[in-house]
């Protein structure tokens, strides 16, 4: 039996952005954010763009089951466009429920004209034969869901896995006088503001008078872990776009927030800016800054491979390589050294990572600590900075995985060091 596509192309700018945002973050590894700045998604109307990006999302937090289900019913891989096509069509039939004659006529009309036979049959038979999406054993890719088992266990490998397909709530951070006026949310422990909000928040009660800003409530602890006091010197070595340095400043701490790049740094001055804290920009890559300072408090948050923010950014899980993990191993080893230089005796370091790779993480204080003699291990205590209990590791080194926390919070991990005296 042939079944004609239906000719309803309602919502097919909305589907081709969808694809183009697909294409972004899989094929060209150019990012969400990339994506999500592009001028022909910028064109659409706020609903067809929210539909867009709501599209994009859901076939990104289910991708592994979404190609198994494909793989299972294609003799070999479709070129591109048609894949990114059909990945979008079994979103659409089966995370957000659109009605099949509109998710099979919309997915043929994005695939080229030779192809459109087999979209119409592959998604024709899904829907006779719906696929689990939600298998959490299914959800990561294989060679990342391997490594978390072999770190975490197969317990926790499969509650971290499950929340890649969970639309995260937005967590904020308000400035230590700031009330969460006009915001529907909840106080979590460390004083982030987790909200039951959607939408752009630069329209939220706030945004505009800069009593906020958006910051992941584990993103929020290592700064806190800092624990800088009023008028102290603190240096943010990799600091945009910021949400660390706004921390620092907001506790009263003289900051120093360095990045490489200019374009990200921007968006520091504009935070700082928006939220009325003021804290010293430079532009310098961290171990080649000429400048002599040293400085109470350093904070490293690490460029890394970020598997831990999956569930704002779920295609890091795609374009991540296994290759990745041991070269930015090396470039966070350079960096704490660089870090390290800038600590006065007696001062603080806290080093951090968004990824949940140990080689990231739990490897390098350990690596850290034998190469620099004058640096122990100053452990973070329970509860400190509003970190998960489940996540404070015996040496006082905090491991947050994203299940740890009530309706998940990014992976993290974070050591806090001192110099002697
Ligand atoms: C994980 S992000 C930092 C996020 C930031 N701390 C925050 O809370 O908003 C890592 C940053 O490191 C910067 N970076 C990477 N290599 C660097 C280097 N060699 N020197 C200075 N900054 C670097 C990147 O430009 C990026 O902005």
């Amino acid at each position: 039996m042939t079944e004609a596509a239906p000719r309803d192309v309602s919502g097919l700018a909305a589907r081709k952005a969808a694809l183009d945002l697909l294409a972004a973050a899989l094929s060209r590894r150019a990012g969400l954010e990339d994506g999500l700045g592009a001028p022909a998604l910028a064109a659409l109307p706020p609903r067809d763009r929210a539909f867009a990006r709501a599209l994009a999302m859901a076939t990104l937090r289910h991708l592994g089951p979404i190609d198994a289900a494909l793989s299972a019913r294609l003799r070999s891989p479709p070129p591109d466009q048609t894949l990114q096509a059909l990945r979008l069509g079994v979103a659409q039939l089966f995370v957000l429920e659109t009605p099949a004659h509109a998710a099979v006529g919309a997915t043929v009309e994005l695939a080229p004209k030779a192809l459109r036979g087999l979209v119409n049959a592959v998604l024709r038979g899904l829907t006779r034969e719906p696929p689990d999406l939600a298998d959490p054993d299914r959800l990561a890719p294989d060679w990342l869901y391997a490594r978390w088992r072999a770190a975490y266990g197969a317990d926790d490998a499969r509650a971290i896995a499950a929340l890649i397909a969970e639309e995260p709530p937005t967590d904020l951070t308000l400035k230590p006088d700031a009330a969460p006026e006009g915001l529907a949310g909840e106080r979590l422990p460390g004083g982030t503001f987790r909200t039951a909000m959607s939408g752009d928040v630069t329209g939220w009660p706030g945004f505009a008078e800069g009593r906020w800003w958006v910051q992941d409530a584990s993103a929020a602890v290592p700064a806190r872990a800092l624990g800088v006091r009023p008028g102290e010197t603190a240096l943010d070595l990799c600091a945009a776009p910021g949400g660390k340095t706004l921390q620092l400043a907001a506790a009263g701490a003289q900051v120093t927030a360095l990045d490489r790049s200019a374009a990200r740094l921007r968006r520091v001055s504009e935070n700082l800016a928006r939220t009325g804290l003021a804290a010293e920009v430079v532009a310098a890559e961290a171990q080649a800054w000429p400048d002599s300072r040293s400085f109470e408090a350093v904070l490293l948050d690490s460029p890394c491979s970020a598997t831990g923010t999956f569930r704002r950014h779920p295609d890091v899980l795609w374009v991540a390589r296994p290759s990745d993990v041991p070269k930015l191993a090396q470039v966070q080893a350079r960096l704490l050294e660089a870090a390290a230089r800038r600590v006065k005796p007696g001062g603080r370091l806290v080093y951090c990572v968004c990824s949940l790779e140990p080689e990231e993480g739990e490897a390098q204080a350990a690596a850290f600590l034998t190469r620099a003699p004058a640096f122990r291990l100053d452990p973070i205590a329970p509860g400190e900075g509003g970190a998960p209990e489940a996540s404070l590791r015996a040496d006082g080194t905090l491991r947050i995985l994203p299940h740890h926390r009530p309706g998940g919070t990014d992976g993290f991990y974070v050591a806090r060091f001192r110099r002697g005296a």
